[in-house]
């Protein structure tokens, strides 16, 4: 008989955004007539920008002839695209064979943490994207859950409040061999200034942890004085990698295409290169990234598409703006939204799924339960500005007649 991976039973139950999925549906069958707008899950709404596009539709022409056709390409990515996200997104901070491009930051999330195995503590923002907590629960690395507190014993949780202006006590990872840190974060929307992330590296140094600095929403980051790589801090290569990705800045959340960044000078404590593992990982189980995709991001780092893509990012920061603004004169204490594209909102006393409830069955508003990114966020709800404009505009018309 086939056992059952142990750590699976110990997650607590389906992956958060299934779950709002399967509320939605639920609410949905009662209510067949009901108009939902989505402010839920970060999924993009606005069409790929016809330059990008150009050059997906010119990759799968490519692969229609005989002359043209490619099949396999290599794990770690096509050359050009390793080397202009180096150049155009990293300012050549970092090498080009150190970027590995592949489906996503999420999956990229899941496979890292075959280079720690289960013996690591893991520290999380709390709160934070749920895949890190999950996948970390699924490679074993989490001791018991706490009844009293729903963390894991084997997983240091790092508070992240309006009272510590969600930058972590980093004492709290002292037994973490891995930092998880996700600046724009999600769901906060915090971002960390060049002093915090310096703060960061030094503890990693000190400490001997690896940092996995999640920059999938550094493209939102409109404060210039504000750090959009942790590469940006002198020292970090020896202590960072980085994931990051094409899909919310560009539209390619169906697409799919993202990278890692393991800087050569990242080792383990044994003195192994980082590098040398991931890409040990990556060749073995998987196969690269669609060439379609790459094609598209190819297009999407030149002139043309860094301004297509900066008419995206500005779109949804407008109507991160417009929900601000409205909650705000409800009476709502709101985070984030003015350099990521969630807001952190606080419940007024409700607890996060009440909340998420109420929103849905009076407004038919979907929106993100706080709780749902860990114990920190309950009394919260995270908003997504992801959405087209009028639905933006008529969600927030129905919050203020509700609220
Ligand atoms: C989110 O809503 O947190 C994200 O869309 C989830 C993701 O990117 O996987």
């Amino acid at each position: 008989m086939a056992k059952r991976n142990p750590h699976l039973a110990k997650l607590q139950s389906g992956y958060l955004f299934p779950e709002i999925n399967r509320r939605k549906k639920e609410f949905l069958a009662a209510h067949p007539q009901a108009k939902l707008i989505s402010l839920g899950i970060g999924d993009t709404t606005q069409p790929i920008a016809p330059p990008i596009i150009k050059g997906i539709v010119q990759a799968v022409k490519r692969l229609g002839k005989r002359d043209t056709y490619t099949g396999y390409g290599d794990e770690q990515g096509i050359t050009e695209l390793r080397e202009r996200i180096a150049s155009v997104l990293y300012h050549g901070r970092v090498k080009g064979e150190e970027v590995f491009v592949s489906d996503g930051a999420k999956p990229d999330t899941g496979r890292l943490q075959m280079l720690f195995g289960s013996d690591t503590v893991m520290a999380v923002q709390d709160p934070s994207y749920p895949v890190y907590v999950d996948s970390s629960v699924m490679m074993g690395q989490t001791g018991p859950l706490s009844s009293k507190t729903s963390q894991f014993k084997g997983i240091a949780y790092l508070p992240c409040t309006p009272d510590n202006g969600f930058f972590p006590s980093l004492g709290n990872a002292k037994d973490a061999g891995v930092i998880f840190f996700c600046s724009p974060n999600n769901p906060t929307g915090a971002v960390a200034t060049r002093e915090q992330l310096k703060a960061l590296v030094d503890f990693a140094k000190e400490n001997r942890s690896i940092i996995i600095f999640d920059a999938a929403y550094s493209q939102f980051i409109r404060d210039e004085n504000l750090p959009r790589s942790i590469y940006e801090i002198p020292g970090a290569k020896e202590v960072a990698l980085e994931v990051s990705s094409f899909s919310k800045s560009i539209g390619f959340t169906g697409v799919r295409l993202g990278w890692t960044v393991v800087p050569n000078e990242l080792c383990f404590d044994d003195g192994t290169p980082v590098r040398k593992d991931w890409n040990r990982i990556m060749t073995t189980v998987f196969n690269g990234a669609s060439s379609i995709a790459q094609y598209g991001g190819i297009a999407a780092l030149e002139r043309e598409g860094m301004k297509e893509m900066e008419r995206t990012v500005s779109y949804y920061m407008e109507n991160a703006s417009i929900i601000r603004q409205a909650l705000r004169k409800l009476g709502y204490t709101v985070f984030g939204g003015d350099n990521a594209p969630y807001l952190w909102v606080q419940t007024k006393g409700m607890t996060s799924w009440d909340a998420f409830s109420f929103l849905l069955q009076k407004a038919h508003v979907i929106t993100t339960p706080g709780s749902g990114f860990g114990p920190s966020g309950e009394g919260f709800l995270r908003f997504s500005a992801f959405g087209h404009r009028e639905d933006v505009l008529e969600a927030v018309k129905r919050l203020e007649k509700i609220l």
